[in-house]
């Protein structure tokens, strides 16, 4: 018999031989969270296990929900300002408390975890004294935290720095957010066992309670030593300087102080008992939890994100489809990623180029990467040759028979595309979803080579296709909401994160990286050091310094760019404006021959046999009046310019009805473009902005008085700043 008793978020049943289970099953919740009535079960359950401790044998922890635990409330956590910093830390000793009331009962304590436990999951597990992982599909175990501007402060530190020492707690679990599939995890050491079935994991469990009637923690045992020693060991008193400083080579500087009270509470914590290491954690987590950078990353990364690909932009009430067989049509460099992509998913993908041998070298893309994924241990021989098989090269348009899908993927030429298009139109199923991978060319322009213009739509990939996660989808003007949903649906069925953008020139993300090359150029012209502009952009946080850049993307590309534009614009009536950066551009190819990296040389130097990058070109100082000091402008202003005339385009770009949704430009930016994550994407930025909306405008006015009317804040932008709102969905 099991006798059941409810404390809302926690279930306990005990059963006749004294083993208490314990079931997380938040009511009304899809998932387990840290929030109130949790915090409160828990409070009630170390009551009672105390009260009954002499009877009961051993507890398992489980849950009924898919996942085991999801981790901290982060509805809650977007609440908590500077004014809530001594409530925060209040809670979070309590949890901490009771998760350390049942772990020192002295009774046997074991996780069976039957799903994801990431964050607040791992932190509950690693509280127990054994972990028996299930292996179920997609489970996943780990601490993301650092990925939301966050750290684990359950205990999530002070207890994997003592299961696995100070270097590996940091490298393998707490400083990358790693989210390890159980057999992973096994071997990470997080967990003890890793099993098939449910019935085996609670076999396990109880397994574990009858071999150990008085369960304690190693670091609750007498003389514990943390595995490798305490920073105040001699080994690490060599290594431990090199920690901050390789912290921060990693993040290039940029403002992420995660990893900073990340790397404070472990070195610190592991030098003092556990209960005091526990208190630095907690502290360590407050000020994360109530400072702007991780309301930044939670916005993007856990709600956005999640808004984004649960499809708030797809059109509702179409069936989802998926397809079974894709053409891609141009097997270079986006079509061989984009034929990669397809084939992972599962899809069969038929490669069609001027020849079968063309098509075959994209092909041979795919081996190369499966190769590597091999030698790695990421695939097995089956699975490669499986997904092989699914990619068929032809030179043959016949063979595109049966299709339920096109990508096109040929050379950046309008009439080209036309072309291939009509080559195929009859080939492929007569309902094929039609789709141009164009980086530039109007899709409403593209479709008119098409008979079925409501069935095509722009399908922007990123290079590398195998790496880059977004896909923008361009809805022309003869676009139908079908082949949105399709479009959309597909993106999601090679697990990419769709965002969708109305037809308009560099659509989001091309138009808005735009600005960013351009701001960082243009800064060169003034006389600005060019060290320190490519310095400005690694510390504001972009993956990519701005002229190496410029320097892979070549210097030819925005010339040409702002031709087709400018004639664009005047063609419709507008009047064309130039950028200060656009002398540079031309003074560097016209007068000095540096069209970019693959010209051999560009803003940098590029070493004639190996073609590594050599340095920046001394001739930038000498010929643009560099100040050599880097002086000339504040280096908060370098960096602000740059993320500046981002966020402002993008605010235009919602205005013009380019963009309809604050997630898509948030994600976008981040995703597609490098727009530094610690912001939350490009217009969480000015959410976020010291002074909120009103402070951004207000510094906008500063920099428009100081480097141009290109800073001038948007009406729409004016508009929110004057009504005190945010940019939300
Ligand atoms: P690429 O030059 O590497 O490949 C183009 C391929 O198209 C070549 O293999 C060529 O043989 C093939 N092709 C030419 N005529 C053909 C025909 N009649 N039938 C079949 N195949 C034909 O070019 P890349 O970089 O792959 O770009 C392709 C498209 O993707 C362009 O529209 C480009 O603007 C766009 N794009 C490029 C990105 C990039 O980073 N390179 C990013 C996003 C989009």
């Amino acid at each position: 018999m099991t006798q059941t008793t409810t404390a809302s978020a926690i279930r306990w049943e005990r059963g006749d031989d004294g083993v208490v289970t314990l079931v997380l099953d938040d009511p009304g919740q899809s998932a387990n969270t840290m929030n109130a009535g949790f915090i409160d079960s828990l409070d009630a359950i170390a009551d009672r296990a105390e009260a009954e401790s002499e009877s009961i044998r051993g507890i398992v922890i489980t849950s009924a929900k898919k996942t085991f635990f999801a981790g901290g409330d982060l509805k809650d956590m977007m609440q908590a300002g500077p004014d809530h910093a001594q409530e925060m830390f209040e809670v979070n000793l309590r949890i901490k408390r009771g998760l350390r009331r049942l772990e020192t009962l002295g009774k046997p304590l074991v996780a069976a975890i039957n799903g994801a436990a990431l964050g607040g999951g791992l932190e509950i597990a690693l509280a127990c004294h054994h972990r028996v992982a299930l292996d179920a599909p997609g489970s996943r175990i780990g601490f993301p935290e650092v990925t939301l501007g966050l750290l684990p402060g359950a205990g999530g530190v002070a207890r994997t720095v003592r299961l696995l020492g100070v270097t590996d707690a940091l490298l393998k679990v707490l400083l990358q957010g790693q989210r390890y599939a159980p057999k992973r995890a096994l071997d990470a050491g997080l967990v003890h066992e890793v099993v098939d079935t449910p019935e085996e994991m609670f076999t396990r469990a109880r397994a574990f309670i009858d071999a150990h009637p008085e369960s304690i923690q190693p670091w609750d045992e007498k003389g514990y030593r943390i595995p490798g020693g305490t920073p105040a060991h001699p080994k690490f008193a060599v290594n431990l300087p090199a920690f901050p400083a390789n912290l921060r080579k990693q993040l290039n500087g940029a403002p992420y102080p995660a990893p900073r009270n990340i790397l404070a509470a472990a070195v610190e914590g592991s030098q003092v008992d556990f209960e005091t290491a526990q208190v630095i954690e907690g502290r360590y987590f407050t000020e994360l939890v109530i400072g702007q950078t991780a309301k930044n990353m939670i916005q993007a990364f856990f709600f956005d994100l999640q808004a984004v690909n649960s499809g708030a932009n797809r059109p509702q009430g179409i069936e989802p489809q998926q397809v079974r067989k894709v053409a891609v049509l141009g097997a270079g460099m986006m079509g061989a990623g984009i034929a990669y992509a397809c084939a992972k998913a599962g899809i069969e993908v038929v490669l069609k180029d001027v020849s079968t041998e063309a098509a075959a070298q994209g092909k041979a893309y795919s081996e190369g990467l499966l190769a590597k994924a091999l030698a790695k241990g990421r695939t097995t021989e089956a699975k490669r040759d499986e997904l092989l098989a699914r990619i068929t090269p032809t030179g043959d348009a016949a063979d595109l028979a049966g299709c339920d899908a096109v990508i096109e993927a040929v050379f950046e030429d309008p009439a080209l595309k036309h072309k291939v298009f009509q080559e195929i139109e009859g080939v492929v199923a007569p309902d094929a979803l039609l789709c141009s991978n164009t980086s530039t060319l109007p899709i409403t322009l593209l479709a008119e080579g098409v008979q079925r213009a409501d069935d095509f739509i722009g399908l922007h990939f990123f290079s590398p296709v195998d790496k880059m996660p977004l896909v923008e989808i361009i809805k022309g003007e003869r676009t139908g909401e079908k082949a949105l949903a399709r479009a959309f649906d597909l993106v999601r069925q090679i697990n990419k994160t769709p965002i969708v953008v109305n037809d308009s020139r560099g659509f989001f993300t091309s138009r808005v990286i735009g600005h960013f090359i351009n701001e960082g150029v243009a800064m060169v012209g003034e006389g600005v050091d060019p060290a320190s502009v490519e310095q400005a952009a690694a510390q504001a946080g972009y993956p990519a310094k701005v002229l190496s850049l410029m320097d892979e993307l070549t210097l030819t590309l925005p010339r040409k760019i702002r031709e087709e534009t400018r004639r664009a614009t005047e063609e419709a009536g507008g009047s064309w404006r130039p950028h200060p950066a656009d002398t540079v551009i031309d003074r560097m190819v016209e007068e000095f021959g540096r069209t970019g990296r693959s010209g051999g040389a560009g803003f940098y130097d590029y070493d004639e046999t190996t073609g590594k990058r050599a340095g920046l070109w001394p001739g930038l100082r000498e010929h643009f009046g560099g100040d050599g000091d880097g002086t000339r402008i504040p280096f908060t202003d370098m960096q602000e310019r740059m993320l500046f005339c981002e966020a402002i385009d993008t605010v235009r770009l919602l205005e013009e009805g380019v963009l309809t949704s604050v997630a898509d430009a948030n994600i976008g930016s981040i995703l597609g473009i490098g727009f530094p994550g610690w912001t939350g994407g490009v217009l969480q930025y000015i959410n976020g902005y010291e002074g909120g909306v009103a402070g951004f405008v207000a510094r906008a006015r500063e920099l428009e008085a100081a480097y141009g009317e290109r800073f001038a804040p948007p009406a729409l932008l004016v508009e929110k700043a004057e009504r005190g709102e945010p940019f939300a969905d």
